[in-house]
């Protein structure tokens, strides 16, 4: 009996002095003592041996010893586990070829608005914006419209079912109102947004669409600043090379009013399907601020003068990119977005 609890103290102590540096020692320790002709084995076969009266003490001795011996190895094991994480070796490749994340891209009409927005900036503009439910008064009425104006009538307009005072917005002219509402002159912002008309849509027409507006009233401004505002627009968004005309037009809330039409981008000016062989292409409307329009908002039109214009991005998009079907930018057709890959 005392043999036996000596040899087991002495067991213990080798276990206890037992060290690991890497599995194979920790595989060594786990033969030597817990495999099937490991010394825990054999001490445990001693029991056999024990007087009866003794077996129940003993065998609690013997569970013990072999928990010691389970323990000790879990610990030489785990001890090599974050040996290993201070060192960092795993066995993790860290030369592999990582997974790619997939990159979206922008849709067409934010690579342009941005872009115009850019230009403008450069320019001293500042970007405002406005509510797409905007009420009768800044879409229309402070605009010089009034009721029954025939010019409502050009833009077939959604009112809202349950108010008919509330519309979507026509035109991002109505943030012109807005912002002559809070602000004195000088004012000098663009108006980037979605607009709406109760259109049927087709390849050129579309009941949503975006527009940018720019208006700028100070002392002194004049056509001349509108001429040169907009032709530095068309440069830097086409190129040195386009060229711009102005013809005569009407809009309530400009007088005089015109339009610009740029030379065409696919055929340079000589003609093709794109701008019905007139070598042009309308992008915007423009004018001098209406009088009228200024005393709507308390601003003395003998004082201040200004100049506003407003374009389709749409329209840009469709020079810039041969975009030939309205329909294309909502569709989320990923092969026709995936195309665009600016980095504005
Ligand atoms: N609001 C006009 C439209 O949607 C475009 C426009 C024309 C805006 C002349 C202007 C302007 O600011 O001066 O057709």
């Amino acid at each position: 009996m005392e043999q036996l609890l000596q040899q087991i103290e002495e067991v213990k102590q080798e276990m206890a002095a037992f060290e690991a540096t890497n599995n194979e020692q920790a595989e060594a320790f786990r033969i030597k003592f817990l495999g099937t002709k490991g010394v825990v084995k054999g001490i445990m076969g001693e029991m056999m041996q024990v007087p009866v009266d003794q077996k129940k003490e003993f065998g609690q001795l013997l569970n013990s010893f072999k928990t010691f011996a389970e323990e000790r190895y879990e610990a030489l094991k785990n001890g090599l586990q974050s040996a290993e994480e201070q060192s960092g070796a795993t066995d993790f490749d860290w030369t592999l070829p990582g997974d790619a994340t997939p990159v979206g891209t922008r849709h067409p009409l934010s690579l342009v608005r941005n872009q115009m927005v850019s230009i403008f900036k450069k320019l001293g503009f500042a970007v405002a914006e406005g509510p797409e439910i905007e009420d009768d008064w800044h879409n229309f009425t402070a605009l010089n419209l009034p009721e029954h104006h025939p010019a409502r009538d050009m833009q077939d307009t959604f009112y809202l079912h349950k108010n008919p005072d509330f519309l979507l917005r026509t035109h991002t002219s109505s943030v012109q109102a807005r912002v002559l509402e809070k602000q004195k002159p000088p004012v000098r912002i663009i108006c980037p947004g979605r607009v709406y008309r109760n259109e049927t849509i087709s390849a050129r027409a579309h009941c949503f669409f975006h527009q940018v507006e720019g208006l700028y009233v100070d002392e002194h401004v004049s056509f001349a600043d509108l001429k040169q505002t907009l032709y530095f627009f068309v440069q830097e968004m086409f190129g040195k090379e386009a060229k711009i005309r102005f013809r005569p037009s009407y809009f309530p809330f400009t007088e005089p009013s015109a339009e610009m039409d740029i030379s065409c981008t696919v055929c340079g000016g000589s003609g093709c399907s794109l701008c019905k062989h007139t070598g042009w292409v309308e992008i915007l409307g423009c004018g001098m601020v209406h009088p009228k329009m200024l005393e709507n908002f308390n601003i003395d039109s003998n004082k201040f003068t200004g100049f506003a214009f407003g374009m389709g991005v749409e329209r840009i998009c469709q020079l810039k990119y041969r975009i030939n079907d309205l329909r294309l930018y909502s569709q989320n057709d990923i092969r026709f977005l995936r195309q665009f890959t600016g980095a504005l």
